[in-house]
């Protein structure tokens, strides 16, 4: 069977400040993994070396024949100390954002992703009372770069971020899936929503929505009524604060069943990923059906979508299966505008190096890359818009 995906869809490969860059020194989330005796088994250290190695990075991404890069933009870096704005450091992005137009390549640019700098954690963080108006100042500063860029992406999985912050408080890496963590800060969701419309305010004409943890959440054994009040605290409170939005990214991986009790583990005998996720690629159509119903008329792009393994043939077998799904959503009139492939390196995995979503291998100490056979096939679906499956 072999299905044709429509002329100007957006085909891309994703990646994060922190995951990439390496010595993100100034943000909170080096703090927490360097601090002696921490709970997360290993640090980034230089990650990717993306900071220096981009150029690249971009050229793996055109040779490919993609058409978009998805990355971030490192807050702790724009701003290492509150108020004092380091131009060296935006110069740095803006040279990223037309390394990407100069390639041909559409910027998807992220203004935060997950890290904050360590004094604006100090300070209280998200829930702090000036939490809101610091992130505009950020987004203030960093609007003159960002010209040419189709869309930017507020904050990354605020949904999650506000999960993780029990998790930080637990002292605990979470190995399980995102959707079946304890409920969000509530406090700390509300403050992420309002630093969300803050910064659609300021980025006034550029195309800007948020990009969402899609759970794909299912009721079992009647569980109906558990599921949706489950799915609204842990994604759909996120998903209806974008429907004036420019667009909607979609972030699907697995699913999460839920019974009369919560959350249940995931089913005896399932094949798992190595983060021990389902291997589930239907996730990502059914994310982009409730993404549609629940914010009908906006936009969707998805920004994340694979699969840690360490068998190539693996990764493209999940990515055939998730990209019929999707497939499938937009042949029944889902607006659906792009995909971001998760991700375009083996990157550094909030604690770990061990789970290798890579569409790209990198040397721990050389830092070399290495294409994988599955990026050439994603290239080949990309550049011919057809999936053979
Ligand atoms: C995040 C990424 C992460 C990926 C795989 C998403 O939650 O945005 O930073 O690497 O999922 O876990």
């Amino acid at each position: 069977m072999q299905v044709s995906f429509p002329d100007g869809f957006l085909w891309g490969a994703a990646g994060s400040a922190h995951q990439t860059e390496g010595n993100n020194v100034a943000s909170d989330f080096w703090a927490l993994e360097n601090r002696p005796g921490g709970f997360l088994p290993e640090r980034s250290g230089d990650a990717c070396d993306g900071y220096h190695r981009w150029r690249e990075d971009l050229d793996i991404v055109r040779g490919l024949g993609l058409g978009a890069y998805r990355f971030s933009i490192e807050w702790a870096r724009v701003e290492p100390v509150e108020g004092a704005i380091s131009l060296a450091a935006l110069a740095h992005y803006r040279r990223l954002i037309e390394g990407c137009l100069e390639r041909g390549l559409a910027p998807v640019v992220t203004l935060h992703h997950f890290t904050s700098p360590l004094w604006f954690q100090k300070a209280g963080g998200w829930t702090a009372p000036e939490a809101v108006e610091r992130f505009r100042r950020y987004v203030r500063a960093v609007l003159p770069i960002l010209d040419g860029v189709p869309c930017v992406c507020t904050i990354n999985e605020p949904n999650m971020l506000a999960m993780m912050a029990n998790m930080v408080k637990r002292e605990k890496r979470e190995e399980n899936v995102a959707g079946a963590m304890p409920p969000p800060d509530q406090a700390m969701a509300e403050a992420l929503m309002a630093a969300h419309r803050a910064a659609r305010e300021e980025l006034g004409g550029v195309k800007s929505g948020w990009t969402v943890a899609n759970q794909n959440f299912q009721a079992v054994d009647g569980a109906d009524a558990e599921c949706e009040a489950w799915a609204w605290s842990r994604e759909d409170q996120f998903l209806d604060v974008a429907k004036d939005d420019d667009f909607i990214g979609v972030q699907a991986y697995t699913r999460v069943l839920i019974g009369p009790d919560g959350a249940l583990p995931v089913p005896d005998g399932a094949r798992r990923t190595i983060t021990d996720w389902e291997f589930y690629p239907e996730a990502l159509g059914n994310a982009v059906r409730h993404t549609a119903a629940r914010i009908p008329g906006v936009p969707i792009l998805v920004t994340e979508n694979g699969i840690a393994t360490s068998d190539d043939d693996e990764r493209v077998e999940y990515t055939t299966g998730a990209l019929a799904g999707l497939h499938a959503a937009m042949a029944d009139g889902i607006d659906v505008r792009g995909y971001m492939h998760w991700s375009l390196l083996d990157n550094y995995e909030w604690g770990t190096y061990r789970p290798t979503f890579g569409l790209v291998a990198v040397d721990r100490r050389t830092f070399a890359r290495t294409v994988k056979p599955s990026a050439r096939w994603y290239g080949e679906v990309a550049r011919t818009g057809t999936l053979v499956r």
